[in-house]
């Protein structure tokens, strides 16, 4: 799971190093905020390379990723150990003077606070006031433990040990403890913070004349479920949408466009800008040599023959202009045929295109009449390297796909 750990200014903040350290054991995905008082006792670098992540105190660090929301939004628990007299009184009001406040208050997960202070400090009426109304607004706070104190005092107000603080949080947030494979592969947190995400999606249309065009089934629903993902793990999103009716999601750019030319002019002003470039745009391989002014009419009993010419290959484009640390991922919709499988096909196109990345998805209708990948909720995708191998596998809804596939990406830019 997805863990919020904040420390704030207290001397027991030593022991949510070791808190820290048995959550990352257990596979947990944590990140740290500490307040700037606790900055005092332990230094930032500790918990950034404990926790893997960066340790943002103030709420003005990163803003293009929100993560003042953001960092609320997305945990699964929050913890705040050792919490301090001061900063129950913070939480009791329901202030946002800093980056934890404002990341509690952004938080529907599960709260657990650990006070630690002395004696006299935990039974101060306010203290207790403060303790009392958190407990009446759900917030699960943890008897602090009796014993020795800072100084020669001894009583109630240790912060109780970090196996304690992690059997609570893990029986707060009804977790048994380790995390299953699945859950480390939705996604981790922050890993593409600031990231400039390119996305493609939906399908092109190809003007035959004013009113009929030549397109496709691409539904958009994969290209956008990507962009949301992205945007999610904190990534700056700008989707190209292609002929798409969908809504998306807050705070992502949305161009829209139309014919693979449009494409190709909306690409080639934003793809040099991007970290990031997905093409999940099923683009049209050919359009119409000349496109009717008119409405073309039926002449007779005859047919019809349109001449088509080939559209230039967007992806290819990319590749070739790429820097070196742009990745850029390919979609390649496949059905098998006689002359190979779906994954055949797939490598075949993977090391012919030359993306980072080559997402291989089956498409059409099975034998059994059921639907893949247009316009369906779920899906199913090989992701494989420029080589044509293959470096991961899964299937599932297209939210957790496109999480899947930015696991990729975020593998290839660590
Ligand atoms: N693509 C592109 N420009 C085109 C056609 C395709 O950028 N004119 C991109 C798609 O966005 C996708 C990838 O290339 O990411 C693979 O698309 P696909 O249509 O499967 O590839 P093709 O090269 O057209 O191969 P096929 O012969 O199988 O149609």
């Amino acid at each position: 799971m997805r863990v919020l750990l904040g420390v704030t200014g207290g001397i027991a903040a030593y022991k949510s190093a070791l808190v820290l350290r048995l959550l990352k054991e257990d596979g947990h995905d944590v990140r740290v905020v500490p307040t700037a008082a606790s900055l005092n006792f332990v230094g930032r670098a500790t918990w950034e390379a404990l926790s893997g992540h960066p340790a943002p105190t103030e709420t003005f660090e990163n803003v293009p990723s929100v993560q003042h929301v953001r960092l609320g939004q997305r945990a699964d628990a929050v913890l705040v150990a050792p919490a301090t007299a001061d900063f129950l009184a913070q939480m009791a009001a329901g202030r946002a003077t800093d980056l934890l406040g404002n990341a509690l208050l952004a938080t529907e997960a599960p709260v657990l606070v650990c006070p630690a202070m002395h004696t006299e400090m935990w039974n101060d009426p306010a203290v207790v006031a403060n303790v009392a109304t958190l407990r009446e607004r759900g917030v699960h706070v943890l008897e602090p433990a009796v014993g020795r104190l800072t100084g020669p005092d001894s009583g109630p107000g240790r912060l109780p040990d970090p196996e304690v603080i992690v059997a609570a949080l893990y029986e707060m947030s009804g977790h048994g403890g380790a995390s299953s494979p699945a859950e480390a592969n939705h996604g981790t947190w922050g890993d593409l913070d600031g990231v400039r995400v390119l996305v493609t999606a939906g399908g092109t249309r190809e003007p035959i004349d004013p009113v009929r065009y030549i397109g496709n089934r691409s539904s958009g629903l994969q290209g956008f479920a990507v962009a949301e993902a992205a945007r999610e793990r904190g990534a700056q999103v700008t989707v190209i949408a292609a002929n798409v009716t969908l809504p998306l999601g807050e705070g992502i750019e949305r161009v829209d466009v139309e014919t693979a030319a449009q494409m190709q002019s909306a690409l080639a002003s934003r793809a040099e800008r991007a970290d990031v470039v997905v093409m999940a745009a099923a683009v049209a391989d050919y359009r119409l040599a000349a496109v009717s002014e008119s409405k073309l009419k039926k002449t007779g009993d005859s047919g019809l023959t349109l001449e088509l010419e080939q559209t230039p290959d967007l992806l290819q484009i990319l590749v070739r202009l790429k820097s070196e640390s742009q990745v850029v991922v390919g979609f390649a919709a496949e059905t098998g045929d006689a002359t190979g499988s779906v994954l055949d096909h797939g490598a075949h196109k993977a090391r012919r295109k030359g993306a980072d990345l080559l997402v291989v998805n089956e498409v059409g209708v099975s034998s059994t009449g059921q639907k893949r990948g247009f316009g369906t909720p779920d899906n199913s995708v090989t992701v494989l390297n420029s080589q044509g191998a293959v470096v991961a596998e899964g299937a599932g809804s297209k939210v957790a796909v496109a999480h899947l596939i930015l696991d990729s990406v975020s593998a290839l830019r660590a």
